[in-house]
């Protein structure tokens, strides 16, 4: 039986170096200024009853179930609100008290249904708990009078309900959704009797403004609000702890099961990344782990217009290796190759590097981060010498002046965002750069100080622009850069920021932005304090998403804005182990730990470990695998986990790739886009089935842990071991911590990883060796990782795609807070009745111009395609810019984008596609081919379960 939480000490923790020693029921206890007297009792292990108290948000002192007596003070002071004080004399129990408590509990009762057996918080319930604790036996006030017994449930929100009967209004979901969501969804309606719980405006929960991340029903002390999945499984028997497989966040959580079922996902409290918060999507949406959707069996097909075949393991896995062996045989040893995932774990994606670079014989490797944050890895890598972010998400409480460049947190790393605006509430600074107003421009007491609402694909012009007032208005940290960085480099990249064609006016033109916008925000970052620079792939998904990397990391090393806590450069990865995949070795040039394979003392490493020889060449990238297979000369593929055919841009290309192909070997749990091309379907196993570590944005490493049996009878690196030993290239690990002992052995930043290590920490963020032997929350702090922090000039070149009249408008796309990338895992769960289908974004202006209406159909016509998107008309985009998401495989955006990328790592330009927008009536040519193969791949898997069942 999982029950209430015991540990919750009542409130929150507070840190000081004041200390006040206080006597409570005759115990002396010493604890910091600052905190409550309810917590200092619970340290001593006295639990006072509470109702409204959790150490999860700030006291309240609303329900006055707490009452202490102090000695010299007057009445019976609640002990949740009440601060220690040196020499404080407390009794948490006497007749008098107990009665004042009996008496409150019985109020309470009195107004409560009394179902408690069928109540679905049975046995979890605070109230019920709380009856018990103060004795109360009976309740003399009867229940006929007024009273809420019959108020009605909301059941509106797909994941769970409110059922205001049972509502005893202590505000714990009001203050969660304000201190911990920031979403100040909740407020309490009218006052004494009549007050109640509401939602926005007297409106449901799914009319609201609520964003379902379910802080409050995790703070209700009833069953009012309540998991649907709850009341329908009852109480969970066991819960494991994991990780959350979809966000750079790495939310840490309790997975409550009964058997192999989970009831539901509750956030970890001590979860050193989200510290008991979570967003809708690793919350609830886990629907698609147990999805009917899912193939279990491994099948082979000869032709992709053949129907698949079901067949065994063993025939699957030798059908696979002797395909890959025909293949190299006919066309040589680099004709295959393989791509590794960032949903996957470290352990999965370090063994399927290995088996290509060992058992394949080549270097020919890549991983979706080439479509994502590959500039991150280079632009920091050149400048600060670590392909990582710099700081933990906790350095933000720190910052004084937080800067958004391309990112959309509220969005995409919900929990994190969380926190930041929760800094931002407490007075820090905002600025943010996007080209569209995301919300965290405006939201619930936040206004961003500037917003640079720049042109897509001008983020260099602008970076350089911020930089010439640092550098002109005398705004640098002389000291810091003198003593921490290359000084000659500096002066070069001064020299050229300095330049007049780099001022905000003379850039004013290009990026749109006002140039007293540009100064202020760069006087702001430059002369607040802490200032803290948070990115996403609005910077890295352009053809100079390296150098704007670089751009940003010089603008911190010049303001020394890097090496403590509350600054640094801080990419927010995508995916869940985008991070984990690059520094496992996912790249074709580099083994794990980013070390090139061309250094023979590395390779020697690897060699010897491996028993095998290694290539000393890079591999080809994800877009010469492409080139490749349409020259015929990459023929066979290994892809793991991710879906190129939705995920990359041009995806006209990329199917034509795909079909060139002799072999394609897709392992997933769905017949994915890149599956309805492939020969070999292994299927894959889910976060939920397998053990393992997940590396988040924060470089914090966490552990993934086995919650139900692989429902294909493997978990992944089993699959892997399988294939590679079919290769004939053995692998014998018994379990995936044998994996991350081998990575320690042979990457510097990991030697003092293992799971064991990880299990006593919670989690670990590498560096992790003998000089960290916790792992490493901030970088370079006395010392760049390259010794001295380098300046690189980053001069500004517009993109090769221009607008013109025949494709006037920037297309740039981004996420969502209730779906994710390719859609393939919330597509499959209730978050679709947030967002069912992609729309086209665009300005008022725009639409009137082309008589676009609200709703209407509006063909997006680029150089690489066209599609048709539904238009939403709004002001959140400016004019000549529109925007859609991504999540649905019909509405083509990759069909739109071109093959534009990054100069240094090929990262597409997914942010910049100059598009018209015409209004129609049908759906484009490439959207009717789209349904027709879609229906025949679904028809093709059919006839493989209709033989399984017979
Ligand atoms: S819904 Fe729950 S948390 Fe909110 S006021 Fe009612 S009992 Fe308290
Ligand atoms: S689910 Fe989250 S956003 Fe919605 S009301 Fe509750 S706390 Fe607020
Ligand atoms: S913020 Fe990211 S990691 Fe956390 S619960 Fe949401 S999706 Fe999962
Ligand atoms: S717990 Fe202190 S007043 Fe409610």
């Amino acid at each position: 039986m999982i029950s209430i939480d015991e540990s919750d000490l009542g409130t929150p923790r507070r840190d000081s170096d004041k200390l006040v020693t206080l006597t409570i029921d005759g115990e002396e206890i010493t604890v910091p200024a600052g905190t409550s007297v309810m917590r200092a009792a619970a340290s001593l292990g006295t639990k006072i009853p509470k109702l409204c108290a959790t150490e999860q948000l700030e006291a309240f002192g609303s329900c006055r179930l707490c009452l202490v007596q102090i000695e010299g003070m007057k009445g019976l002071p609640a002990s949740c609100t009440t601060l220690v004080s040196q020499g404080m004399k407390v009794t948490t129990q006497n007749e008098k008290i107990a009665d004042v408590r009996r008496g409150v509990m019985e109020l309470y009762i009195s107004d409560h249904p009394l179902d408690c057996l069928t109540c679905p918080a049975n046995g979890h319930c605070e109230l019920q708990d709380m009856a018990g604790a103060v004795g109360l036996r009976e309740v003399r006030y009867g229940y006929e009078g007024e009273n809420h017994l019959n108020l009605g449930k909301d059941t509106s929100n797909p994941y769970f309900t409110f059922d205001a009967s049972k509502c005893i209004v202590c505000s714990r979901c009001v203050r969660a959704c304000e201190e911990q969501q920031g979403t100040f969804a909740l407020t309490i309606q009218g006052r004494g009797f009549d007050s109640k719980v509401s939602p926005s405006q007297n409106e449901s929960f799914m009319d609201s403004e609520c964003v379902s991340c379910g802080a409050c029903v995790q703070a209700c002390p009833t069953a009012t609000l309540s998991e649907k999945s709850l009341i329908s499984m009852g109480q969970a028997e066991h819960s494991v702890v994991t990780t959350c497989a979809y966000c750079g966040v790495g939310c840490s959580f309790r997975a409550e099961m009964k058997g192999e079922e989970v009831v539901r996902m509750v956030p970890n409290k001590d979860g050193h990344a989200n510290h008991g918060h979570s967003c809708v999507k690793g919350r609830f949406a886990i629907g698609y782990a147990t999805h009917t959707d899912r193939i279990l069996k491994p099948m082979i097909r000869a032709k992709i217009s053949d129907p698949w075949r079901e067949v065994s393991w063993q025939e699957a896995i030798s059908h696979a290796a002797s395909e890959l062996k025909r293949i190299q045989a006919k066309y040589g040893r680099d004709s295959i190759g393989g791509i590794t995932s960032s949903r996957c774990s470290n352990e999965e994606t370090y063994l399927v590097q290995k088996l290509i670079r060992a058992g394949f014989g080549n270097n020919n490797v890549d991983t979706c981060a080439r479509v994502c944050h590959s500039p991150t890895g280079y632009g920091l890598k050149q400048t600060l010498g670590e392909s990582a972010g710099t700081q933990d998400f906790d350095s933000v409480m720190k910052a004084d002046v937080i800067f958004v460049i391309g990112a959309n947190p509220t969005d995409g790393h919900p929990v994190f965002a969380s926190q930041m605006k929760r800094r931002l509430r407490q007075g820090a600074k905002l600025i943010v750069a996007d080209p569209r107003r995301i919300d965290l421009v405006k939201s619930p007491h936040i206004t961003a100080s500037h917003h640079l609402k720049l042109f897509p694909g001008t983020n260099v012009a602008l970076i350089n622009s911020l930089a010439h007032v640092v550098v002109t208005e005398g705004l640098v940290k002389e000291d810091f850069v003198r003593a921490r960085c290359e000084v000659d480099s500096f002066e070069k990249w001064r020299t050229f920021v300095a330049l007049e064609r780099n001022s905000p006016e003379a850039m004013e033109s290009v990026t749109g932005v006002p140039a007293a916008e540009v100064r202020g925000a760069a006087r702001l970052y430059a002369t607040a304090g802490n200032g803290a620079i948070f990115y996403g792939l609005g910077v890295t998904e352009h053809s100079q998403g390296s150098t704007m990397v670089m751009g940003i990391a010089n603008l911190a090393m010049a303001t020394g804005n890097v090496g403590r806590e509350g600054v640094g450069v801080n990419p927010l990865r995508g995916q869940n182990n985008v991070q984990g995949s690059c520094d496992m070795g996912s790249f074709p040039h580099e083994f794990p730990g980013y070390r090139h394979v061309s250094d023979d003392t590395v390779r020697h490493l690897f060699e010897t470990t491996w028993g095998v020889g290694l290539q000393n060449e890079p591999g080809l990238r994800i877009p010469n695998m492409f080139e490749a297979a349409l020259d015929g000369e990459f023929m066979g593929l290994y892809i793991e986990g991710e879906d190129i055919a939705q995920s990359d841009p041009n995806t006209q290309h990329v199917t034509a790739a795909l079909s060139a192909m002799e072999c394609i070997i897709v392992q997933d749990l769905f017949l994915n886009e890149s599956a309805k091309f492939a020969h070999v379907f292994l299927p894959g196993s889910s976060f939920l089935e397998k053990d393992g570590t997940f590396t988040n944005a924060e470089r914090r490493i966490s552990r993934v842990r086995k919650v139900m049996q692989p429902k294909s009878g493997y978990a992944d690196w089993e699959i892997t071991q399988l294939l590679s030993n079919a290769m004939g290239y053995p692998m014998n690990y018994k379990h995936p911590s044998e994996i991350m002992d081998e990575i320690a052995k042979l990457t510097p930043t990991f030697t003092g990883v293992s799971f064991k290590r990880i299990d006593e920490l919670g989690s670990i963020q590498w560096p992790c060796n003998d000089a960290h032997p916790n792992g490493t929350p901030t970088m370079h702090v006395d010392e760049f990782v390259r010794g001295k922090g380098r300046f690189l000039v980053t001069e500004y070149v517009p993109t090769r795609e221009k607008v013109n009249a025949k494709y006037p408008l920037i297309l740039t796309t981004g996420r969502i807070l209730s779906q994710y990338n390719v859609g393939a895992q919330t597509r499959r769960t209730e978050n679709n009745v947030w967002h069912d289908e992609d729309r086209l974004e665009i300005h008022p202006h725009d639409a009137e111009e082309r008589g676009i209406a609200d709703e209407d159909w509006v063909g997006v016509r680029s150089r690489a395609g066209e599609t048709v998107l539904r238009a939403r008309v709004t002001e959140r985009v400016q004019p000549g810019v529109v925007y859609t998401t991504f999540h649905f495989p019909e509405s083509g955006a990759n069909v739109i984008t071109t093959d534009n990328s990054d100069w240094a790592t090929n990262c597409p330009e997914y942010k910049v596609t100059a598009v018209q927008a015409t209004r129609v009536s049908q759906p484009s040519a490439w959207q009717k081919n789209f349904r027709d193969f879609t229906e025949q791949q679904e028809s093709l898997l059919k006839a493989a379960e209709a033989v399984s069942v017979k």
